[in-house]
């Protein structure tokens, strides 16, 4: 943002904006919120999550779809309620996060599970409470699968992911849908694999999905990927097998920085008359976005701690860190920063070009890189972007307790989650 100026809302968020030089989400005023509860604080928009939502549900009106919310991106019960509460499914990844979901009121028949490295125990759990679907990565699962289902009783459905080799053009540890990478089937060995699994007594076929990365910004990635996945589809069933379901996994992009995605349901106008030019418009679709659901529904606030000048770099060093905020450390990723009361151009000498540092003993613990503040030691900024991939991501490195979390409705706060204590983080150990 321009230095001298509060923008009245910022871009590609439109439940969070300034109102009398007060960063409010929703109906709220984020400095109370600081003031209540501390900081580091994440605050998210219900509203915000319900409006991308409906951006999907619009792009797949009269089709049948189901949306599984990839819960990876924010796990935070709450939030898993409020998609469940709008008829969402949801992608899960680990028996922990099944456990969870359910825990939040989710329909298992709804809730479908990937990954490479399920174990026996993450199968049994999920047939036990009846899971919809097991997206399988490899042989040698199908095999393990088959075997834990029969041990049951149980017929397993499956899915196989199928790597479909196309470039994301995402950052790559986010990049799926390549060769190189570990998840899904080759494409080329995927027929076998389909005949493979209708010889095991213990599974069910039931669909074929694909899922080629995250943070994905142009339509063609998926456009290619969606060829791919047809021309298997075509196969699979000239040998006899027949698919139900297909599912085009997640990735959608949003705006950190400038960024422009697609909109949810201009993306989807594009890939249903992709579809439907080849005769699968009418299948069950399945998808799995998770950021873009849930990013750009939220903030993390944190309280500026100390302004150190330096010959080379004048660093603001804040109250959270790459444990609260993984992603710069991690991918290098760009979160913008903003004051949540912006100080007046006569306040202080001007604004400085900043980087912004947790205080974890890393060099890698940083927020933000030469942004431009006006600030004092005591304010309190808002990390935006913060609703995926931050805390569900979070650890106690350094033995920081990990944030509290908030729910705004409205004009209504609701504390979802409480900071837990420092007690909290060692509460499980125990000296020889
Ligand atoms: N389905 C599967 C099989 C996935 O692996 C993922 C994300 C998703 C769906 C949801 O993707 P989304 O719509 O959120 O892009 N921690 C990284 C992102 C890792 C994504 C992992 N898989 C980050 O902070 O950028």
């Amino acid at each position: 943002m321009n230095a001298n100026t509060t923008p009245a809302s910022l871009p590609g968020q439109p439940h969070i904006a300034y109102a009398n030089d007060q960063l409010m989400v929703e109906g709220v005023r984020l400095s109370d919120l600081a003031r209540e509860h501390g900081t580091p604080l994440f605050v998210y928009s219900k509203a915000a999550m319900l409006s991308a939502l409906a951006a999907y549900q619009r792009g797949f009106a009269g089709r049948n779809a189901q949306i599984c919310y990839a819960m990876k991106a924010n796990s935070t019960l709450a939030v898993l309620q409020v998609f469940a509460e709008a008829g969402c499914g949801f992608d899960t990844v680990s028996g922990g996060e099944l456990a969870r979901v359910l825990a939040a009121g989710a329909d298992p028949a709804k809730v479908i599970f990937s990954g490479v490295g399920k174990t026996r125990a993450e199968m049994k759990q999920a047939l036990q409470v009846g899971i919809g679907c097991f997206n399988v990565e490899s042989e040698a699962e199908l095999d393990v699968l088959n075997e834990v289902a029969l041990g049951l009783g149980q017929q397993a459905p499956v899915s196989l992911r199928v790597n479909p080799n196309v470039d994301a053009k995402t950052h790559p540890y986010i990049s799926t849908g390549l060769k190189g990478n570990k998840f899904g089937i080759a494409h080329e060995d995927a027929m076998r694999a389909y005949r493979h699994a209708t010889q095991l007594p213990g599974l069910k076929v039931i669909g074929i999905d694909c899922h080629i990365g995250s943070q994905i910004t142009e339509a063609t990635p998926y456009l290619d990927a969606m060829d791919r996945v047809m021309d298997l589809v075509s196969d699979i069933e000239a040998a006899g097998i027949p698919i139900q379901h297909i599912d085009f996994g997640g990735g959608l992009g949003i705006n950190y920085n400038g960024d422009t995605p697609p909109e949810a349901d201009a993306l989807w106008a594009q890939l249903l008359a992709k579809l439907d030019a080849r005769g699968y418009g009418q299948r069950q679709l399945m998808i799995e976005p998770g950021r873009s659901l849930v990013g750009n529904a939220g903030v993390c606030l944190t309280e500026v701690l100390y302004l150190k000048p330096g010959e080379q770099k004048n660093f603001c060093i804040v109250d959270a860190a790459m444990n609260d905020l993984p992603r710069p450390a991690m991918y290098q990723a760009f979160h913008q920063i903003v004051p949540v009361s912006p100080r007046a151009a006569r306040d202080t000498q001007g604004s400085t070009l900043y980087d912004i540092v947790g205080p974890v003993c890393e060099s890698g613990d940083w927020i933000g890189r030469d942004r431009q503040l006006r600030v004092q030691a005591g304010d309190t900024l808002a990390v935006l972007s913060a609703g995926a991939y931050c805390m569900s991501m979070a650890s106690n490195y350094n033995t920081r307790g990990r944030a509290a979390e908030i729910l705004v409705d409205g004009t209504q706060a609701h504390l979802i989650r409480q900071r837990e204590s420092v007690f909290d983080t060692f509460a499980l150990e125990q000296l020889v």
